[in-house]
C-alpha cells in the first residue's frame, strides 16, 4: 500500500504528505455518504496543495460489513488500524439489536479511549432554522465521551445483582430506594473532568475563541457535576493561568470587562444553558460539559441551525482522533442516493484542520456555503427552501468540488 503513517514524537502529530487514513464506510446511509465525503476531501486536498498532499484511504471494516465477512461487528484489526494510523474518518454504524452489544460507536470510543467528544455548531446561510438569527449560534460542544452515564453501570429491576446494590445502598450506605427501582450509577472523575476541560481550552486558545464555559447540573449531583465544575476551574488555575481569567474574577477585579488576550472562564447550570443557547447564542463559544449534558446540546443546538445533516463531530483522545457525522445510520434512506453527506463531509473538515490542512478545510466550507446558497441541495434541505433544486448525495458532493 503507498501512504505513510501518521507518528507522534514528543508530543506532537507527524503529518506527512501522503497520510494513510483509515476509514469505516458505515451502515445505512454510510456507503453513499461516505463516498460523497472522499469525493470532496479528495478534491479539496488536491486543489489545495496542488498535488503534494494526498491521503490514502485505507477501508477498515465495522458493522454490519465486518459482520458478514468475519461474524465480528467490530473486529480487532479495525480498532488496531485506528490506533496505528492515528486519524480515522468513520460513517454511522447501526446499533445491533441484542448479542449483547450497547453500541458499536460508544465502544469504539471506550476502546480508544476517545475521551472528548466535539461537535461545532455553526450556520449555514440558507438552510431554515427555527430561530430569527441562527447566524448568532457559533458553538464548539466539547463532551466527555467515557463517564457518567457512558460508563455503563446498571442493573435492571428484579434481578439478583439489583437487589445486592439496594440492599448495600439502603442498609449500609442508608439510602431510601422505591421498592423494585432499576439502578444506574454515574461516575465522574477528577482526570476524566480534567482532560476533557484541558481540550476545550486548548482548542479555546488555538483558535482565539473568547470563552469556556463548563456545563453541569452540579446544584443537584454535587459529587459529581458539581465537583466536575470545580475540578474544570482547577485544571484551567493550574494549567492556563496566564490564558485564562474567571468571570468571578473579572467581576471582582476587572468591572466585568474581561482584560485583553484572556479567555474567559465561566460556568453554567444545564438546564439554563439550554436557554441561554436559545436567547443569547452569541454569548458562548466552547462548551465543556459531562456526558449526558452534553449529549443533549449538541443535538439541541445542532437543530437550533437546521438539523443533524449538517452537523459535524469528532471523538479526539490524546492524540487518536476519529471523526464522524452526528446522526446515525438512517436505515430509511440506505443506499438510495438521497442522505445529506454534510455532516461527514464537515467531520473531514475537523479532520484536515487536525491534520494542519487548514487550507483545505476552509476551501470545503466555502465551497459548501455556495453550494447551499446555490440552492443545489440533497432533498432534506431542499424541501424547506423555495426553489430548490434536489440533488442525490453524490451529485450534491460533485457540486461542491465544483464550487471548490
Ligand atoms: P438517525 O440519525 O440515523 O436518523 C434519524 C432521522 O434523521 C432519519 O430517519 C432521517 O430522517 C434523518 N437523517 C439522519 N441523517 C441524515 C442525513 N445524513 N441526511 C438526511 N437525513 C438524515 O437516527 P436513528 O434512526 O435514531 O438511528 C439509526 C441507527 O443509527 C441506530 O441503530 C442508532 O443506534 C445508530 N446511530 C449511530 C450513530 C453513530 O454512528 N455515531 C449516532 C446515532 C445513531
Amino acid at each position: 500500500m503507498s501512504g505513510t503513517k501518521i507518528t507522534i514524537t514528543n508530543n506532537k502529530l507527524n503529518i506527512p504528505n501522503n497520510p494513510i487514513i483509515p476509514y469505516i464506510e458505515g451502515d445505512g446511509i454510510g456507503a453513499d455518504i461516505t463516498l460523497a465525503a472522499k469525493i470532496v476531501l479528495d478534491e479539496a486536498v488536491k486543489k489545495a496543495y496542488k498535488g503534494e498532499k494526498k491521503i490514502e484511504w485505507l477501508e477498515v471494516l465495522a458493522g454490519e460489513k465486518a459482520y458478514a465477512q468475519s461474524g465480528e461487528w467490530l473486529p480487532e484489526a479495525t480498532l488496531n488500524a485506528l490506533r496505528e494510523y492515528v486519524v480515522g474518518l468513520k460513517g454511522p454504524l447501526t446499533t445491533p439489536i441484542g448479542g449483547g452489544i450497547r453500541s458499536l460507536n460508544v465502544t469504539i470510543r471506550q476502546k480508544l479511549d476517545l475521551y472528548a467528544c466535539v461537535r461545532p455548531v455553526r450556520y449555514f446561510k440558507g438552510v431554515s432554522s427555527p430561530l430569527k438569527e441562527p447566524e448568532k449560534t457559533n458553538l464548539i460542544i466539547f463532551r466527555e465521551n467515557t463517564e457518567d452515564v457512558y460508563a455503563g453501570i446498571e442493573w435492571a429491576s428484579g434481578t439478583s445483582e439489583v437487589k445486592q446494590v439496594t440492599d448495600f445502598l439502603v442498609n449500609t450506605m442508608g439510602a431510601k430506594i422505591p421498592k423494585d427501582s432499576g439502578i444506574g450509577i454515574k461516575p465522574i472523575s477528577p482526570a476524566g473532568s480534567k482532560n476533557l476541560v484541558r481540550k476545550a481550552i486548548q482548542h479555546a486558545i488555538a483558535q482565539k475563541k473568547p470563552s469556556v464555559t463548563i456545563v453541569h447540573k452540579g446544584n443537584i449531583m454535587k459529587f459529581t457535576e458539581g465537583a466536575f465544575k470545580e475540578w474544570g476551574y482547577e485544571l484551567a488555575r493550574e494549567e492556563f493561568s496566564k490564558e485564562t481569567i474567571t468571570e468571578d474574577e473579572v467581576n471582582t477585579k476587572y468591572d466585568g470587562k474581561v482584560p485583553a488576550g484572556k479567555i474567559l472562564i465561566n460556568d453554567r447550570i444545564a438546564d439554563s444553558m439550554f436557554q441561554q443557547i436559545l436567547l443569547r447564542p452569541e454569548q458562548y463559544s466552547v462548551l465543556a460539559t459531562p456526558n449526558l449534558n452534553g449529549d443533549y446540546l449538541s443535538d439541541a443546538s445542532a437543530a437550533q441551525v437546521g438539523g443533524l445533516g449538517l452537523a459535524p463531530g469528532a471523538n479526539i483522545g490524546d492524540y487518536l482522533a476519529v471523526f464522524e457525522a452526528t446522526h446515525g445510520s438512517a436505515p430509511k434512506y440506505a443506499n438510495k442516493n438521497m442522505a445529506n453527506p454534510g455532516s461527514l463531509i464537515l467531520s473531514g473538515v475537523m479532520m484536515l484542520e487536525y491534520l494542519g490542512w487548514q487550507e483545505a478545510a476552509d476551501s470545503i466550507v466555502k465551497a459548501l456555503e455556495k453550494t447551499i446558497g446555490q440552492k443545489t441541495v440533497t432533498y432534506d434541505l431542499a424541501r424547506q427552501m423555495d426553489g430548490a433544486v434536489k440533488l442525490g448525495t453524490k451529485e450534491f458532493a460533485v457540486a461542491i468540488t465544483e464550487n471548490i
